[in-house]
């Protein structure tokens, strides 16, 4: 079995964020959102990886590398522009030749992997197998109707009068009788070739499609609240490592990790969190579900369940709750003094304020 992984597409709904790098390499819990996905493609016994990139290919690319870090040969196809994830199928036609694949969305985090489903997949082999879980806004997914024997009876993408709570997510498997049927669709109303369409062709051609349910969560990191809550859930299995250097006048409370190269000074930890490698955090709190990147600063300040990227830095702010801060951005007080706000705001950037 072969794995297609999308990586292209535009992440509009993670702007500021995606300005400056695609969604997909968007760190959670300091490792960017692709490569939990790689590592669980080959924990899956997967080793051939197609990557579909678009605009940001080069920062993918010199993320990912030839894949040998993971354990993986990445062939790395081109996409011109975010045509639907049904035209990424038939980009890859010739990278997966004849063989079974699972098509990964790259931007989606299964907690317990994905290889249970894989293996599902193997012992089946149905001609198209889609994971499902029940989900609370169905419109803003792919839906699945399902028979009494888990067979697929009608899939809908992002339908505004749902039948299903049951949400197609980010892994695909598929037998070669897939890439007929893409060839066989129209693009939807929103312009794209959409994979739900040319599933529902194989159903209505008798085709055995299936759905599985999964164990453990899963994420689609599409939008900041879900990257903090996917954060939330990879530090609540983190354990305490401190490769770094904590002075006797700090405390590490729960499960913490100091990265090598990290300074903790007179301040206070509470985890699960992460310090990443070369940060300094100096008489400040860092509280639950944090994860500070590579050479953040951290004085006088206080910053919990929050991310911060790669030399971002906080000084004399307290009470940064829920928050994302992007790559050296810097957070801190306003000269000008009390009651005054010097802000210099990126694009489509959020900033709350106490008014
Ligand atoms: O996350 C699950 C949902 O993913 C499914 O329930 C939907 O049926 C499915 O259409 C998809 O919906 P999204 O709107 O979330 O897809 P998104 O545009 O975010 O694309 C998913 C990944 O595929 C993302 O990493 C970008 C990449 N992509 C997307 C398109 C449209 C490409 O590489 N090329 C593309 O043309």
């Amino acid at each position: 079995m072969k794995a297609l992984v999308l990586a292209g597409g535009m992440g509009t709904r993670l702007r500021p964020l995606t300005h400056a790098m695609p969604k997909q390499l968007v760190p959670i819990a300091n490792k960017p959102v692709l490569f939990h996905g790689l590592e669980s493609i080959r924990r899956a016994g997967i080793t051939e990886v197609g990557v579909i990139v678009g605009d940001w290919h080069k920062e993918i690319e010199d993320a990912a590398g030839d894949g040998t870090a993971f354990g993986l040969r990445i062939t790395y196809i081109h996409q011109e522009a975010p045509f639907g994830l049904a035209h990424c199928v038939v980009l890859g036609r010739e990278f997966l030749a004849d063989d079974d694949f699972v098509m990964y969305l790259g931007d989606n985090v299964f907690g317990d992997g994905i290889h249970e489903m894989a293996d599902a997949f193997r012992r089946d082999r149905p001609a198209a197998q889609v994971a499902v879980t029940a989900v609370d806004s169905p419109q803003e997914y792919g839906i699945a109707e399902t028979g009494p024997d888990g067979r697929v009876v009608r899939l809908q993408e992002k339908p505004r009068r749902p039948r299903s709570n049951l949400a197609v997510t980010g892994a695909y498997f598929f037998s070669p009788l897939i890439h007929e049927a893409v060839l066989d669709i129209e693009p939807s109303w929103r312009g794209e070739w959409e994979i739900t369409d040319a599933i529902q062709l194989l159903v209505e051609r008798d085709q055995d499609v299936r759905a599985v349910a999964f164990s453990g969560w899963w994420k689609d990191t599409g939008r900041i609240e879900d990257i903090l809550d996917c954060n939330r859930r990879l530090l609540d299995v983190a354990q305490t490592s401190v490769r770094g250097t904590v002075d006797a006048a700090s405390t590490l409370l729960g499960p913490v990790v100091v990265e090598p190269g990290a300074r903790i000074v007179r301040s206070h930890l509470r985890g699960p969190l992460i310090v990443g490698a070369d940060s300094v955090v100096q008489d400040s709190y860092v509280g639950p579900h944090t994860s500070l990147g590579a050479g953040c600063a951290l004085t006088d300040a206080g910053v919990s369940h929050s991310i911060l990227l790669d030399g971002a830095s906080v000084s004399d702010v307290n009470g940064i709750h829920g928050s994302v801060i992007g790559r050296s951005a810097r957070v801190g007080v306003s000269p000008e003094g009390a009651g005054r706000h010097r802000l210099v705001v990126g694009d489509d950037t959020e900033l709350e304020v106490i008014a």
